[in-house]
């Protein structure tokens, strides 16, 4: 007796899993052909019931009629809900599309590319040196002597921290982080002859103080030109034509008197930053000395040139109304992306 029952129950279990598998309408058809048709397993259920001692047929054909009915309306469930979910893939063609993120050049690299782009059209070629640099191109050939405060090693990244005898020693072996792309100026006039019109992005290294304006690590623009009859004006009038021709017609600058070693007159270039309310300096220019022409092997006597080194950031910062210099090495893609 209970043989038959666990027999029916058996039954009920196989078509309820396979149910549950039935994906489509055809698989549903074939389950439905299987369990439900008229020599369907369900339906052929009902045999127990003829063959069952007169006693049991009682139970046994409750128990049949209660798993047909269960196994029944679970097939309409199924065929119901299966009729309810779309055909064919999830996919909702009206959904705008979901952009991918992908990176973008850093700020400074696109001012880089905008300052060659720009200085090119006014002639100049792009020149480049190393950033690990002898004292000899950072200093010496610059005019700056032996004992000048700017090799003072609290103010250098030297590679090997130079003893009180090898500070300022004239030693092409002691190496530092270039302080300035200037030392460029000298490795063009080294191996190339007048005129030169050059321009020099790069990496430039100062144990400074971070703050608002300043970075150890920053970026300079170098330009030099040295030709026949080149004048102060020179100088002046092409800086006021890049000031104009980048920051627009409208944007302000001012020369002040200054000095440095390698240039003779000097002065340093401030421009006027309007969301500050005040100026500040790009970088220094002036007329190339002339034992700097002379440590390169040039006539100064009948060569004359001109140079400026601005900080890059700075530009970017008075183009893009970035307010603090440390945005470009803070790496949040929120800045970043914005450019
Ligand atoms: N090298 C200087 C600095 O880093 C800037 C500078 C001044 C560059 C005058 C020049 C120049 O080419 O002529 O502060």
């Amino acid at each position: 007796m209970s043989d038959v029952l666990t027999e029916i129950d058996a039954v009920a279990a196989s078509a309820t899993t396979e149910l549950a598998g039935a994906a489509g309408p055809e698989q549903l058809e074939q389950w439905r052909i299987k369990y439900l048709s008229a020599k369907g397993q369900v339906k052929l259920l009902t045999q127990f019931i003829g063959k069952a001692p007169p006693d049991q047929k009682r139970v046994v054909g409750q128990r049949v009629n209660e798993v047909k009915d269960r196994v029944t309306a679970a097939f309409e469930a199924r065929k119901a809900s299966l009729a309810a979910a779309p055909a064919g893939p999830l996919v909702d063609v009206t959904e705008p599309g979901r952009r991918p993120q992908i990176g973008n050049r850093h700020l400074v690299m696109k001012v880089v590319d905008e300052l060659t782009e720009l200085f090119g059209r006014m002639g100049f070629a792009v020149a480049g040196g190393p950033e690990v640099e002898d004292e000899f191109h950072n200093f010496v050939a610059l005019n700056i002597p032996r004992h000048h405060p700017a090799r003072d090693p609290r103010d250098n990244f030297y590679l090997v921290p130079p003893d009180g005898e090898a500070a300022g020693r004239d030693d092409a072996s002691l190496k530092l982080l270039r302080t300035q792309t200037s030392t460029v100026q000298i490795r063009v006039m080294e191996t190339t002859p007048p005129p030169i019109r050059v321009v020099v992005p790069g990496r430039v290294y100062r144990p400074d103080t971070v703050d608002e304006t300043h970075l150890p690590m920053f970026h300079q623009l170098e330009a030099l030109v040295v030709d026949e009859g080149v004048t102060m004006i020179d100088l002046k009038s092409t800086i006021m034509q890049f000031v104009h021709a980048y920051f627009g017609d409208e944007a302000r600058a001012r020369f002040r008197p200054s000095f440095f070693p390698f240039t003779e007159p000097s002065a340093e270039v401030d421009v006027w930053f309007e969301d500050k309310q005040r100026w500040i300096e790009l970088g220094g220019c002036g007329m190339v000395h002339p034992n700097v022409l002379a440590a390169c092997n040039i006539d100064a006597e009948r060569y004359t040139g001109w140079a400026f080194g601005f900080g890059i950031e700075r530009i970017a910062m008075r183009k893009y109304a970035v307010g603090d210099i440390r945005h470009f090495v803070r790496n949040d893609v929120r800045f970043l992306s914005q450019f």
